[in-house]
């Protein structure tokens, strides 16, 4: 037999280790923002932070330099010993299973913060055996420092090869969180030729056909990230799991940003990265449904009580599929209202 039975996915990997989830717990999380715990006028700032954001990520990986990668380790459990984070995701972003600082951070950080760590964000996956690795190490340090709750393990899927084993990486493990795509190292992995950290390219794109009437060609820009964002959803949505969009580098460019990051909501998506201050707000927009959105989603609730048959609402059709979408819909817009009363009463929830 070379697959693991049902049963033994939910036997703790170490004696003592606390149970599998069997569900991921229930967590709004339209923004993951990355600090950088080594600088210490941003560790000051994370109590504001905190009240902000859905979650606070600790970054030790790519964009700290190599001489601050212990700076930033120490910075981060330092960071998490110092606040309360109430209702906001602590995770932290380790650096890549093949660096010289991975086992550190791992050991290190569960043995001084386990506790209070929700998710451990983990570069460049290639496949299910990166999670096997993690799922067993974590389960022997929570044993030893006596964690009471797993730690998740969300991957970022920014390798080729890890883009071809998307769905073997989601099903990896009952410790998975889930998935962000990670567009910059992805590019490079794949030999795209682009320079930029997501977000679309001018020369990517469709010429429209020549007409005999008309002088001038439309390039119709496409998106870059169309096929992966959706197979990363398909993935992590077939498994009980959620998908993020990454980072969008270009901070000067706040429309782009957006359209990106809503491209990823329309998909399935449930949030984005967030690396400047500014783009917290874009995911609150873009991550929380749309009003009129949600208060048509609750009529047709409303209008077909058991989910079953079909009703007409303001000339469009519904039936039990609008329903499940309707449901969605307005299921996401109650964790967003338990977390802004503004937008509570908007959608009347
Ligand atoms: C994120 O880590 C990326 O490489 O885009
Ligand atoms: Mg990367």
């Amino acid at each position: 037999m070379s697959i693991k039975p049902p049963k033994k996915f939910f036997e703790p990997l170490a004696i003592g280790a606390p149970q599998p989830y069997r569900e991921i717990p229930v967590a709004l999380e339209r923004m993951i923002h990355f600090f950088p715990p080594h600088v210490e006028k941003m560790r000051a700032k994370l109590p504001d932070m905190i009240a902000q954001v859905d979650v606070i990520l600790g970054n030790l990986e790519d964009a700290i330099p190599a001489d601050a990668k212990e700076a930033a380790r120490q910075g981060f459990i330092e960071a998490a010993r110092a606040n309360t984070f109430g209702a906001t995701g602590l995770w932290t972003r380790v650096n890549c299973l093949n660096s010289p600082w991975f086992l550190d951070d791992v050991t290190e950080i569960v043995a001084a913060v386990g506790d209070k760590l929700d998710v451990i964000m983990l570069p460049k996956v290639e496949g299910p055996w990166d999670i096997h690795f993690l799922d067993q190490l974590l389960a022997q340090l929570e044993a030893r420092h006596g964690v009471k709750k797993p730690i998740m393990i969300h991957a970022i899927l920014e390798t080729a090869l890890g883009v071809a084993n998307v769905e073997g990486i989601a099903s990896a493990s009952p410790r998975m969180h889930g998935m962000s795509l990670g567009p910059a190292d992805l590019a490079a992995s794949r030999g795209m030729k682009t320079t930029r950290v997501g977000g679309g390219h001018p020369f990517y794109g469709v010429l429209e056909d020549t007409r005999p009437d008309q002088a001038v060609r439309t390039l119709y820009q496409q998106d870059l990230w169309h096929y992966t964002v959706a197979k990363m959803v398909d993935a992590c949505q077939s498994n009980g799991i959620k998908a993020f969009y990454g980072p969008f580098g270009d901070f000067a460019d706040d429309a782009a940003c957006e359209a990106q990051f809503r491209n990823a909501f329309l998909l399935g998506c449930v949030g984005a990265w967030s690396l400047h201050p500014k783009q917290i707000e874009i995911a609150k927009t873009v991550f929380s449904p749309n009003v009129d959105e949600v208060l048509f989603a609750k009529k047709i609730l409303e209008a077909m009580p058991d989910g079953t048959g079909a009703v007409m609402i303001d000339g469009k059709m519904q039936d039990d599929a609008t329903w499940k979408q309707a449901k969605v819909m307005v299921d996401l817009a109650r964790r967003v209202a338990a977390r802004d009363p503004r937008l509570a009463e908007a959608y009347g929830l």
